[in-house]
């Protein structure tokens, strides 16, 4: 018997069970697939693999490389003494034990970790053979001459960027008043507007009706029908979580109705419909009779596939954390802390609650600025588009979030999130020296 099962090896996966091998857990691992899962295979690394080729030619060319030497070397990091991975797709028997083709395993534990699917929009004309999602975007063997992406969400907005700077014509449909809904409206706003001066056209506020003809048909913010004639269309109006053929049924395990598997704060599954999922679609168990709910003792979900925060590093985290319960080890790790990044030209990225939320909560906050223009380093390096915002309890107090647009967005939110992590004020960030000349001192730059 294993001490630990995971299914499926994604970032979530991989990484959780080479955390619990380091610490002494026999681990059996389940792949369908290849391992390293959709951000390998097909998302983060290939996507960041367009953004950093000169052109689409080179990608195309680049991208099977960059995947197949990262997924050696996870293949030769799974070859460690604890670990069995095993190829094949894993359904539940019961809490304890999985099968796959005719072979059951048991364990004391097992951790979920399947991911997430596109999530396709219910429109006629969705199944025509120039509508793909993100996967069938990166293994076209062409650039479109004219590329239509539903969806102004991260993957919308990625690959709008990095079309465009191919030479594609790109057009975005997007229903909501402005991109990257999750985002701070000030910054998704200034990334918009920069990506339009590149040439990309958005038209938001508008709901699509149907594919037809190489054309995509939409109800514009006037309530007129408009439309997009596209030689492909990308559909990226989101992605569900992953759990058809786990047979969950029998572990008693109800959906909630984004199809996400309900945990508690400790990613432990939790077994009966609650408050949150009440109006879900699938039936309450039969043994439920006032919708309490129970958790599952040892059957975690970590990842995409629980619909808390759909990103690699949420998941590899979260793995963390669950392992650490498993040995009774505590840790601090900070899950309201969780730092994202768009990869797009310029990059944006944030940390904690955008301003409209901290206005929303009614939380008192103040809000610093400062501009890329004013930076050396960003002078030098020909990048002034850009803007840093910090917010902050009132009177230059602790540091509530922060939220940039412009180059290496990602790296100046990175180190914002250590400050945040550890309780520290603008005045400590402020009084932290920064090498000079860099782009992070646009963060003590703020006014
Ligand atoms: P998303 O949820 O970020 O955005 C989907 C967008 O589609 C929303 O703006 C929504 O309003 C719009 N939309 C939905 N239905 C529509 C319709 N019928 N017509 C027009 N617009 C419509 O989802 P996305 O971009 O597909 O990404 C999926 C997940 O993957 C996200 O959770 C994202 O965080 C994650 N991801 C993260 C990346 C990163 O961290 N760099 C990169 C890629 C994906």
């Amino acid at each position: 018997m294993s001490q630990l099962i995971i299914i499926g090896a994604g970032p979530g996966g991989y990484k959780t069970a080479l955390h619990a091998a380091q610490h002494g857990l026999q681990v059996t691992i389940f792949e369908q697939e290849h391992v390293g899962g959709t951000c390998l295979n097909v998302g983060c690394i290939p996507t960041k693999t367009f953004v950093h080729s000169v052109s689409f030619e080179e990608a195309i060319e680049r991208q099977p490389q960059v995947v197949e030497q990262l997924r050696s070397g996870i293949e030769t990091l799974l070859t460690h003494p604890n670990i069995t991975l095993v190829r094949g797709k894993a359904s539940f028997v019961d809490a304890h034990t999985v099968r796959v083709s005719d072979e059951t395993f048991t364990a004391d534990n097992i951790i979920i970790a399947t991911g997430s699917d596109s999530k396709l929009i219910p429109v006629p004309g969705i199944e025509s053979p120039n509508v793909v999602d993100s996967t069938g975007l990166l293994n076209l063997d062409t650039l479109p001459k004219r590329l239509c992406i539903i969806g102004a969400g991260v993957i919308g907005m990625e690959f709008a960027s990095v079309f465009n700077r191919f030479g594609a014509e790109v057009t975005v449909i997007e229903f909501l008043k402005e991109c990257l809904p999750a985002l701070d409206s000030d910054i998704a706003k200034r990334l918009r507007k920069q990506m339009e001066k590149e040439g990309i056209t958005f038209n938001l506020q508008c709901g699509v009706k149907q594919i037809a003809d190489g054309q995509v048909f939409f109800e514009n913010k006037k309530g007129q029908t408009d439309s997009v004639a596209a030689d492909i269309i990308l559909v990226a109006t989101g992605r569900k979580p992953r759990t058809e053929g786990l047979n969950l049924e029998a572990l008693g395990i109800t959906l909630q109705r984004n199809g996400a598997i309900p945990v508690d704060e400790h990613y432990e599954v939790k077994k009966i419909r609650n408050e949150e999922n009440k109006k879900g679609d699938a039936p309450a168990p039969s043994n439920s009779l006032n919708f309490t709910f129970s958790n599952s003792p040892h059957l975690y979900a970590i990842g995409d596939v629980n619909g808390r925060q759909m990103l690699a590093h949420a998941a590899e985290m979260q793995g963390l954390h669950v392992v650490n319960r498993i040995l009774g080890i505590e840790d601090h790790i900070r899950f309201d802390v969780m730092p994202a990044a768009i990869f797009t030209t310029p990059e944006a990225a944030c940390v904690g609650p955008s301003e409209d939320q901290l206005k929303e909560q009614g939380t008192p906050y103040e809000c610093h600025k400062s501009f890329y223009r004013a930076n050396g380093k960003a002078l030098a390096m020909n990048e002034t588009e850009g803007m840093v915002k910090l917010c902050t309890e009132p009177g230059e107090g602790r540091i509530l979030s922060a939220h940039i647009f412009g180059a290496h967005a990602a790296d100046l939110v990175q180190e914002v999130t250590a400050y945040i992590t550890l309780g520290a004020t603008l005045r400590q960030l402020r009084e932290t020296v920064h090498i000079h000349p860099t782009l992070s001192e646009v963060l003590i730059e703020v006014n």
